[in-house]
């Protein structure tokens, strides 16, 4: 289990999170919503240990600082939110990137198995800079696919913390990512990604966490959290969460949305 539990952080001496607070569990799909601005990128980077923090966060009981960086790196792979790479990389070396922090020396042929995962088969010797944005996004996946690529390793599951891992995909893209993390964590890894799409975290989510003003507001079953008046609290803005049968499947709509035509 990873637990951060009562997280505080100051960025240029403003206090960004205020006492946040996260468990996510291996075997399940754990997304964190919420506005801009309300922490999640920040949240994700204490725990990634980029940005200093109070607080304690925990990897199965251990302190997570206190593991060296080679036992982090076997543990867990991250994608930023933004990927800025200066050099004139093809796609294959972006995603060897990966599997030079990867607890075992992958075998042949993986480069090409992690593309043809994310929908870029064919795309290794591409230059990185000339693809599309939804492209790259999906070549970054692919980089942090091997660093961890077997959900469970000998020291227990891994984990895959994705900050808002679909936002520049089409809907085919989204679903083919989403159902990728939903076989990572089937197969015994760790999820937690960042999200915007609230009809997608209804769909995929085990468990929700929905941050607002550097707070957890709310947390647990999709069902408890995606209610309208947390989201209409949150996001400030009306919304409506529905159902449609058979499934019941959840989805979500501006309640204020206008008329057509
Ligand atoms: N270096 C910094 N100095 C001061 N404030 C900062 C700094 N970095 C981030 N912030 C502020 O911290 C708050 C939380 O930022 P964060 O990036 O965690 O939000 P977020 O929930 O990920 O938002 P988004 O959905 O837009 O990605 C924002 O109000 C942001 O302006
Ligand atoms: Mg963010």
């Amino acid at each position: 289990m990873l637990s951060a539990t009562d997280i505080h952080v100051r960025l240029s001496r403003t206090p960004v999170l205020k006492g946040a607070s996260l468990t996510a569990r291996p075997g399940e799909v754990s997304v964190i919503v919420g506005p801009n601005g309300s922490g999640k990128t920040t949240l994700l980077r204490a725990i990634t240990q980029e940005v200093g923090f109070e607080g304690e966060i925990r990897l199965d009981g251990e302190d997570f600082t206190a593991l060296p960086g080679w036992k982090l790196a076997a543990r867990r792979a991250v994608l930023p939110q933004h990927s800025r790479i200066a050099f004139p990389f093809t796609v294959a070396e972006i995603v060897r990137l990966g599997m030079t922090a990867a607890a075992t020396p992958p075998p042949k042929g993986r480069v090409a198995e992690a593309l043809e995962r994310v929908g870029l088969a064919g795309f290794a010797g591409r230059p990185y800079a000339a693809l599309s944005g939804g492209e790259q996004q999906r070549v970054q996946l692919a980089r942090v696919l091997t660093q961890v690529w077997e959900p469970v390793g000998p020291e227990g599951a891994r984990w895959l913390l994705l900050d808002e891992p679909v936002s520049s995909l089409d809907i085919g893209h989204q679903l083919e990512v989403m159902e990728l993390l939903a076989s990572y964590a089937a197969e015994g890894g760790g999820v937690v990604a960042v999200m915007h799409d609230l009809n997608l975290t209804a769909m995929y989510a085990d468990h929700v966490m929905l941050m607002a003003g550097g707070l957890m507001q709310a947390s647990g079953a999709p069902a408890d959290v995606l209610t309208d008046s947390n989201l209409t609290r949150a996001y400030g803005c009306a919304l409506r969460v529905n159902t449609a049968p058979p499934a019941p499947a959840t989805f979500l709509l501006p309640h204020t949305a206008r008329p057509a035509g």
